[in-house]
């Protein structure tokens, strides 16, 4: 069974109910009113027309008839209709009786009503004997019997037992069924509206989920569900979008690592290819003899050691990069009074400084302890990267490197700023990625395997810290990196 039908079902049976419930409620209420288990029926079925005058009524009205049938010249006498209208009062009903068209008693219960204007005309065969009437206001059931009083055939005379109905039952009466009408046409609108409303806000929400589904199943991630609503049913659909993208991402993710794991076979073997083509040249020179003198041999072997030393570097970067990718790589974190240790790193490099002619300048002129919780080896690590850069790339003299130290907020900012050529706009949001470099010449000779600042940024990101940089094209280079400010919680 479908949702839809399922609806359709229990609106269609909250409206039955509805109606059944509003029906016994009226009857209920015009029993607790009248006091009679009948009156609804009374109401509808016999009505007063049927049944004007109660038991009692009625056998008065049919003394009155036989009188009016036998001896009709007794009704002419006052006292007998006095008499018989006190009968009639008892049980709150009241006589009258007209000789053609003058009433010659009215009992004065109905003190105030016309009756000689709104009484029915004269139908001397009785068809019609029971009935209501209208006196403005008023409300009234009647049994009636028209007949002759003397055997002269136009001595007309009627007899009525009136007896006043509340006009609320009237009105009661008259505009039950439409009230039933209005209320059953209320309740179905309603119930049709509600099932609209409900078939949108449920119904087309889980149709869109299930077309999404199956897109998913065909391999389709890119089919977008939305939601206007916040209800449980949108709260699903965004729960359920919000899974599509993630597996979207996850995906596009997967397809780029495996891009980059062809893009890093695909570099390895040409960073590693190019040196052994070397060596291999050089040996075969050594075998073939080329190497005729000592001098010759010698430069031929300083040469082989030299490129399988860039081997051997490149092999190890790689080696620590993958391990830090792959977070194998441990770090072991203390306490560092980072102004300190920049000074001695400085200091312990200070022939390197002066073989590629560098003047490193501090910032800040008073030394100020600041601590940070770091593994020293990995920071030093990532500052000899950064110095390894500016020996390499910086091309004018004189060739400055200047240090600052910076707090900010809750890490300590440093900063390493060169006058080098700079980086192209272009390429400055690369150069932290593996094997990037701007130079694409992968040789070793005209630089590094462009795992330097990669290396860098994986053991910033280790300590918790950020890296980046900012350049501008023939100006310089300012790589800043930030480490969390370390606080004794002792
Ligand atoms: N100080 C600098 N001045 C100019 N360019 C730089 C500097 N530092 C890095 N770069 C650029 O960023 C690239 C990536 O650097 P890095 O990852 O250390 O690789 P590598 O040094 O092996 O080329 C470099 O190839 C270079 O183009
Ligand atoms: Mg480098």
């Amino acid at each position: 069974m479908s949702i839809r039908f399922r609806l359709l079902l229990s609106f269609t049976s909250v409206v039955v109910v509805s109606v059944i419930l509003f029906v016994s409620a009226a009857y209920l209420l015009s029993v607790a009113v009248t006091g009679d288990f009948r009156s609804i029926s009374s109401f509808y079925k016999i009505h007063y027309s049927l049944h004007p005058l109660s038991e009692e009524e009625e056998t008065i009205f049919i003394d009155l008839k036989y009188l009016a049938k036998h001896d009709p010249q007794k009704l002419k006498d006052r006292l007998l209709l006095e008499d018989y209208d006190f009968k009639l009062k008892m049980v709150q009903a009241g006589l009258v009786v007209r000789n053609h068209d003058e009433l010659i008693y009215a009992a004065p219960i109905f003190e105030g009503v016309n009756f000689a204007e709104i009484l029915p005309p004269y139908d001397l065969g009785n068809h019609s004997i029971r009935n209501t009437i209208n006196a403005g206001s008023r409300f009234f059931s009647y049994a009636k019997f028209d007949f002759y009083f003397s055997a002269a055939k136009d001595d007309k005379g009627s007899i009525f037992v009136l007896r006043e109905r509340s006009p609320f039952a009237e009105v009661v009466r008259k505009l039950l069924p439409i009230l039933i009408a209005v209320f059953t046409a209320i309740l179905l609108l309603t119930g049709f509206l509600l099932y609209r409303y409900v078939t949108r806000k449920i119904v087309q929400p889980l149709d869109g989920l299930r077309q999404s589904a199956e897109h998913i199943k065909d391999g389709d991630l890119t089919f977008e569900l939305r939601s206007a609503s916040t209800d449980e049913v949108g709260q699903l659909v965004m729960t359920f979008e919000e899974m599509r993208k993630q597996l979207y991402d996850s995906i596009q993710l997967q397809l780029h690592y495996e891009e980059n794991r062809k893009q890093l076979l695909s570099n390895i073997s040409h960073d590693l290819r190019t040196p052994i083509t070397t060596i291999k040249g050089y040996a075969e020179g050594i075998r073939d003899g080329v190497t005729d003198t000592q001098e010759k041999l010698d430069k031929y072997v300083e040469a082989i050691h030299t490129r399988a030393a860039d081997m051997e570097r490149l092999v190890e970067e790689l080696l620590l990069y993958s391990k830090l990718d792959l977070k194998k790589e441990p770090f072991s974190f203390e306490q560092v009074e980072l102004n300190g240790f920049l000074h001695r790193v400085v200091g312990e490099l200070a022939i390197e400084f002066d073989t590629h002619s560098v003047e490193v300048s501090w910032e800040q002129a008073p030394r100020q302890e600041r601590f940070v919780l770091a593994d020293r080896e990995k920071l030093k690590r990532v500052m000899m990267n950064l110095f390894d850069n500016c020996f390499k790339y910086l091309n004018q003299d004189p060739k400055k490197i200047t240090i600052g130290i910076e707090e900010r907020g809750e890490h300590i900012r440093v900063k390493l700023a060169d006058n080098g050529p700079g980086i192209k706009r272009e390429s400055l949001p690369h150069i932290f990625e593996r094997f990037y470099r701007e130079e694409p010449s992968r040789s070793l000779g005209a630089g590094g395997s462009g795992l330097g600042l990669s290396i860098a940024r994986q053991i910033i990101e280790g300590h918790g810290g950020t890296i980046w940089a900012a350049s501008e094209p023939g100006q310089g280079t300012s790589v800043y990196f930030t480490l969390k400010i370390f606080v004794d919680r002792r």
